[in-house]
C-alpha cells in the first residue's frame, strides 16, 4: 500500500471503530441525487422457519440462513427482512411476541443473530426486522403482570375495560381472525382487547410509558446493527377510548361467520401518524429505514403514511397489487400509476407469508413459468423498491393444506374451507431435488411442495432458462442499469387490453419495458408521440423469449405471457 492509501486506510478502521460500519454507509446518501441504500435495495421477506435447517429439527432457523447469504448475494438481495423471530409461544408463528430482545430458542441465540448481522455486512446485505407492537403474546411479561390485578403499574399497558352486563364484552367490535376481540379475565373480572388472536393482547399506546419501552426496543436492535424494520399491523395501533360500536352490515357474515363490521373506531386513527412520526424520529438517529404494513385503501392514505413532510415511514407498503388476482394490464396501469404519483418513493409487494404466491394468483395452469418471469419483470423494473418473497425467485407455489387436521394457521383452521389459512404459501424453501428439498434431514414442520424435485435452487441453477436464472439476470440488470434505478415512470399505449408498456425514463435515456399479459402472441405498435423520445430502434436488454437483437418500435413482436426489456435508441 502506498503511504497515502495507508493513511486513508488507517482513517477508515478508525472511522469503524468509532462508528459500526452499517452506520457510515447508511449515512452515505449513494448518489448525487441523494438517493439512500433502501432506494436501490432489493429486499427479500425470509419466513425463518421456512428457510433453512441447520440443526435438522425440521425447523428453519438464524444459522440457515446465514449459510445461504452467499445465495442471496448471488441472486442479488441488498436487504432481508426477517419475519418475527423473537422468543414466542407461536400461537401465530412469531407475531406473538414474548420477549423483543432476544431470539426464539428455535431459531438460535443473539449471538447467531449477531454473526448473521456481521456476515450480512460483509456480503452487503442488510437485515430488517420485523416490528410486532400492536399487541405482545399473552406470555410477555409485561401482560403477566397487567393481568395479575387491576392495581398493577403495567395494568394501563394493554385495553381493560368492564363489561357492558354480565358476560358481555365493553363493545362490538370483532378480531381479525375471527369471534369477538375481547377476552373475559375472571381473575379481575375484566375484558382485555385483542385485534387478533386471543393469545395476542393489543399494547396501549395511549400510555407514554408503552411508547417509550418500544422505541427502545428499536434502539436496542438499531445498536446491534440492525438497517431498519418493517412494522407490522400499524393500522390498528390506536383504538377509540370510548369505545364505541362499529357499524355493521346486516345480513351479512365474514369467512369466520361473524358479522361484517366497519372498523371505523378500532383501525386507522389519526394517532397513529403522530406515533409512527416519533418512531421515525427515533430510526433517524441510527440511519434506519422504515417499511410498514399499512393495508391502505386509496391513494390519500398511503400519503398519509409518508408524512406530509416525508417524515413518517420510509415505505409504507401499499397492497393493492396483493388485490389484484388477475392478469389486467389496465389495472396494474391503475396502480401502478397511483402509486408512483403518491409523493413518496413506492414500494413493490407481490405477495408475501399472508398472501397467496405470485405463481398461484396470475399463474393459468399451463404458462406458469413464463407468467412467473412476467411478473417479474414487472415488479422489478418499477420506479421503488421491491420487496421479493422467499422462493418467489424458484416458481414455488402455495401447498395449501388438504384436510382441517393439517393445518397449523389457527386462522386456517376457523375459516376452512372457504379459506385454508396461509401456511400455503410458507412451505419450506426449495434447495435441491434431495430429500425435503434440501431444507432439513428431519420431516419439516409444514409439508414441501411436491414439485420441488424440478423447482429448486440447484436444478435451476443449471438450467438458462429456469425461472432463477431469469431472476438473477433482472436482478443484475436492475443494479447496474441507472435508467430502471432512478428514472420516471411512463406508461405508454394505455387503451391495450393485453400488453402493459411503459418506459423508464432518465436523463434522455429510455428502457422500455413490454409485458405480454395475455396467452396470444401480440404484435405491439408503440405509440411515443408526445414523449421524449428521439429513437426508433430498440436493443434488447433481457427478454423471457429468445428477442432478436434489435426492433423497431412500431412494431415489436412478443409471444404469449413474454416479457422484453430494452433499451430505445
Ligand atoms: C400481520 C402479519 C400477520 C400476523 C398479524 C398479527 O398482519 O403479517 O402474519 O398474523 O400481523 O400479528
Ligand atoms: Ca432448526
Amino acid at each position: 500500500m502506498r503511504k497515502a492509501d495507508l493513511t486513508i486506510f488507517s482513517f477508515i478502521v478508525f472511522c469503524s471503530t468509532l462508528f459500526p460500519q452499517s452506520l457510515i454507509a447508511q449515512t452515505k446518501a449513494i448518489d448525487d441525487e441523494g438517493h439512500q441504500w433502501w432506494q436501490h435495495a432489493v429486499f427479500y421477506e425470509i419466513y425463518p422457519r421456512s428457510f433453512a435447517d441447520s440443526n435438522n429439527d425440521g425447523i428453519g432457523d438464524l444459522p440457515g440462513i446465514t449459510s445461504k447469504l452467499d445465495y442471496l448475494r448471488w441472486l442479488g438481495v441488498d436487504a432481508i427482512w426477517i419475519s418475527p423471530m423473537f422468543p414466542s409461544p407461536q400461537v401465530d408463528f412469531g407475531y406473538d411476541v414474548s420477549d423483543y430482545e432476544n431470539v426464539d430458542p428455535q431459531y438460535g441465540t443473539l449471538q447467531d443473530m449477531d454473526r448473521l448481522i456481521a456476515e450480512g455486512r460483509q456480503q452487503n446485505i442488510r437485515i430488517i426486522l420485523d416490528l410486532v407492537v400492536n399487541h405482545t403474546s399473552d406470555k410477555h411479561p409485561w401482560f403477566i403482570e397487567s393481568r395479575s390485578s387491576r392495581t398493577n403499574p403495567k395494568r394501563d399497558w394493554y385495553i381493560w375495560r368492564d363489561g357492558k352486563g354480565p358476560g358481555q364484552p365493553p363493545n362490538n367490535w370483532i378480531s381479525d381472525f375471527g369471534g369477538s376481540a375481547w377476552q373475559f379475565d375472571p381473575k379481575t373480572n375484566q375484558w382485555y382487547y385483542h385485534y387478533f388472536y386471543v393469545e395476542q393482547p393489543d399494547l396501549n399506546w395511549r400510555n407514554p410509558a408503552v411508547e417509550k419501552a418500544i422505541f427502545d426496543v428499536s434502539r436496542w436492535w438499531y445498536k446491534r446493527g440492525v438497517a431498519g424494520f418493517r412494522l407490522d399491523a400499524v393500522d390498528t395501533l390506536f383504538e377509540d377510548p370510548n369505545l364505541k360500536d362499529n357499524p355493521v352490515t346486516p345480513g351479512k357474515l365474514s369467512k369466520y361467520g361473524d358479522p361484517v363490521d366497519e372498523r371505523i373506531y378500532n383501525k386507522k386513527l389519526p394517532e397513529v401518524h403522530a406515533a409512527l412520526q416519533r418512531l421515525r424520529a427515533v430510526a433517524d438517529e441510527y440511519n434506519a429505514v422504515l417499511i410498514g404494513e399499512t393495508w391502505t385503501d386509496d391513494i390519500n392514505e398511503l400519503k398519509q403514511y409518508y408524512g406530509e413532510h416525508g417524515n413518517e415511514l420510509h415505505m409504507p407498503m401499499d397492497f393493492m397489487f396483493a388485490k389484484v388476482d388477475r392478469l389486467s394490464p389496465s389495472e396494474f396501469r391503475r396502480q401502478i400509476a397511483a402509486v408512483d404519483g403518491a409523493g413518496g418513493w413506492p414500494i413493490f409487494v407481490f405477495s408475501n407469508h399472508d398472501i397467496r404466491r405470485v405463481y398461484n394468483r396470475y399463474g393459468d395452469g399451463q404458462h406458469n413459468d413464463q407468467i412467473a418471469k412476467l411478473m417479474a419483470s414487472l415488479y422489478l423494473t418499477l420506479r421503488g423498491t421491491p420487496i421479493m418473497y422467499y422462493g418467489e425467485e424458484i416458481g414455488m407455489e402455495n401447498n395449501d393444506p388438504k384436510r382441517k387436521e393439517d393445518v397449523k394457521d389457527p386462522a386456517g383452521r376457523r375459516s376452512w374451507p372457504e379459506d385454508k389459512g396461509r401456511d400455503g404459501e410458507r412451505t419450506p424453501m426449495q434447495w435441491s431435488p434431495a430429500e425435503n428439498a434440501g431444507f432439513s434431514k428431519a420431516i419439516p414442520w409444514n409439508p414441501v411442495d411436491p414439485r420441488y424435485k424440478q423447482y429448486n435452487v440447484e436444478t435451476e441453477k443449471k438450467d438458462p432458462n429456469s425461472i432463477l436464472n431469469y431472476y438473477q439476470r433482472l436482478l443484475t440488470l436492475r443494479h447496474n442499469n441507472r435508467v430502471l434505478l432512478d428514472g420516471k415512470y411512463v406508461a405508454l399505449n394505455e387503451s391495450d387490453p393485453n400488453v402493459l408498456a411503459y418506459l423508464r425514463s432518465y436523463k434522455g435515456q429510455n428502457v422500455l419495458v413490454v409485458l405480454n399479459m395475455s396467452g396470444s402472441a401480440q404484435t405491439v405498435k408503440l405509440d411515443l408521440r408526445g414523449q421524449q423520445v428521439s429513437g426508433t430502434t430498440v436493443k434488447t436488454l433481457l427478454a423471457s423469449y429468445e428477442a432478436p437483437p434489435t426492433s423497431k418500435t412500431k412494431e415489436m413482436a412478443v409471444p404469449a405471457f413474454g416479457a422484453y426489456i430494452g433499451e430505445i435508441r
